[in-house]
C-alpha cells in the first residue's frame, strides 16, 4: 500500500515511516520542517535502507498537496501534521485553529478529488478532558479541553466523522494516542523539540545530558499512589506499530472507528524518574513544583479495543521506554543538530 504521511518527519512520523516499510508498504512524506528536519527523514532511510520521496510542504497549501497526489497514486493518508505545544495553542489560538483544521481540510479535499478513500488521524486522549473514571474507555463521552490545542482535536473527530457519514466509501480511524515516549532502538531517531521540553520524557533526558539543571514535578499533592500525575506511557515503536495495524485494518472497514493507543497501566512521575534513574544509572535532580495549569490527576487507557479488533497490543515495558529514550538522547545530545 502507498500511504502518504503528512508530517511525517517529525517524532511519531518518522518512527511509523520505520514500521511501514518494515511490513512493505510503501511511503511519501510531505513535511514542512515547522517541528523537524530533512536529517530526521535520511536517518530514516538510513535505518530501512529505502528512499524516501520526500516533499517540503505546508499540507495547508492547497497546490502543493495537489501536487503530492497527483504525482503518487495514494492508498491512503495518516495525518501527524499539527502543531502540539499546549501551552504555545493558549497563546496562540488562531495559530493552532488555522494550522491543524485547515490542514485536515485540505487534505480531505484532496483525497475526494484523487479518490483516496483511507484517513488515520493522530488523536489524543486530551479528548476526554478531566476522566470521570479511568480506565478511558472509547465509548466514554469526550470532556472539554482546558486548551486550544484540545480542542482542534475534538473538532478534527467530529469533521472526520461527518466527512465518513456523507462518504460511504471512506475509512476513518481516529487513533487517540496516550504518552508516547521512548526511541527507535538504533538511537537514530527520536523525539527532538524545539526550545524547553514541555513534555515530561524530554525534560528528563535534557536534564541526564546536562543541557538542563533539574526537573520540575509539577505536583505532589495529586489523589494518586505518589500524589504526583499518573499517565499511560507508550513506547513510540508501539505506538508507531499501531498504524501499521490501523492501515491494514483500513481496507476492509468503512465508516468511523476510534482507538485508544495505550498500554493500559499509569505511571505517576516520580515511577518514571526512579525508573529512569535505575535502568540508566545516571542521576535526575528534581525539585517539586506547584500544580501545572489544566493538568489531570490521573489518565490511562483501556486498549481492549486496540487489542481486539486492530490485533494489537503494546509490547514494551516502562523499562524499554527508559532505556530507548535515553539511548536517543545521549547519542544526540542535541538532537538532530
Ligand atoms: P511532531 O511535531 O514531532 O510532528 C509533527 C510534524 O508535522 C512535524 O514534523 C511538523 O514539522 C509537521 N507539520 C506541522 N504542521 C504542518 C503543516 N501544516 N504542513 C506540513 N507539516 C506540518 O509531533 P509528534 O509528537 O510526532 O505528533 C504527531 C501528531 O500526533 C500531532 O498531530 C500531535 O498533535 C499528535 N499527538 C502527539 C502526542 C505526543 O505526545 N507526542 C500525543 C497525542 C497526539
Ligand atoms: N510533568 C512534570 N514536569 C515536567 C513535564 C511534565 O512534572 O517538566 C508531569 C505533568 O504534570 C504530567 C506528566 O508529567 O503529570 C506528563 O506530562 P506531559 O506534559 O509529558 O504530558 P501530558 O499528559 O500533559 O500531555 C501529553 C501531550 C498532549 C496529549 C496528552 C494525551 O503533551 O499533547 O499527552 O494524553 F494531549
Amino acid at each position: 500500500m502507498k500511504v502518504l504521511l503528512a508530517g511525517g518527519a517529525g517524532y511519531i512520523g518518522t518512527h511509523t515511516c520505520v514500521e511501514l516499510i518494515k511490513e512493505g508498504h510503501e511511503v511519501v512524506i510531505a513535511d514542512n520542517f515547522s517541528n523537524s528536519c530533512p536529517e530526521a527523514v535520511k536517518r530514516v532511510e538510513e535505518i530501512t535502507g529505502k528512499h524516501i520521496p520526500l516533499y517540503e510542504a505546508d499540507v495547508c497549501d492547497k497546490d502543493a498537496v495537489d501536487r503530492i497526489f497527483s504525482e503518487n497514486n495514494l492508498d491512503a493518508v495518516i495525518h501527524f501534521a499539527g502543531l502540539k505545544a499546549v501551552g504555545e495553542s493558549v497563546e496562540k489560538p488562531v495559530e493552532y485553529y488555522r494550522n491543524n483544521i485547515d490542514s485536515t481540510l485540505t487534505l480531505l479535499e484532496a483525497m475526494k478529488k484523487y479518490n483516496v478513500n483511507r484517513f488515520i488521524f493522530s488523536s489524543s486522549a486530551t479528548v476526554y478532558g478531566t476522566p470521570i473514571s479511568v480506565p478511558l474507555v472509547e465509548t466514554m463521552p469526550t470532556g472539554s479541553p482546558t486548551n486550544p490545542y484540545g480542542w482542534t482535536k475534538l473538532m478534527m473527530e467530529q469533521i472526520l466523522t461527518d466527512t465518513a457519514n456523507a462518504n460511504p466509501e471512506m475509512s476513518i480511524v481516529l487513533l487517540r494516542y496516550f504518552n508516547p515516549i521512548g526511541a527507535h532502538e538504533s538511537g537514530r531517531i527520536g523525539e527532538d523539540p524545539n526550545g524547553i521540553p514541555n513534555n515530561l520524557m524530554p525534560y528528563i533526558t535534557q536534564v541526564a545530558a546536562g543541557r538542563l539543571k533539574q526537573l520540575g514535578v509539577f505536583g505532589d499533592d495529586y489523589p494518586t499512589h505518589d500524589g504526583t500525575g499518573v499517565r499511560d506511557y507508550i513506547h513510540v515503536v508501539d505506538l508507531a506499530k499501531g498504524h501499521v495495524k490501523a492501515i491494514e485494518y483500513s481496507s476492509d472497514h468503512k465508516g468511523t472507528e476510534i482507538f485508544n493507543l495505550g498500554t493500559g497501566t499509569g505511571y505517576s512521575v516520580l515511577d518514571i524518574v526512579k525508573a529512569f534513574i535505575k535502568v540508566n544509572g545516571v542521576d535526575i535532580p528534581y525539585v517539586i513544583k506547584p500544580r501545572r495549569v489544566g493538568d489531570i490527576a490521573e489518565c490511562f487507557a483501556d486498549a481492549t479495543k486496540a487489542k481486539e479488533i486492530l490485533g494489537w497490543v503494546a509490547e514494551k515495558n516502562l523499562e524499554d521506554m527508559c532505556y530507548d529514550s535515553w539511548n536517543w538522547q545521549s547519542n544526540n545530545i542535541n538532537g538532530y543538530k
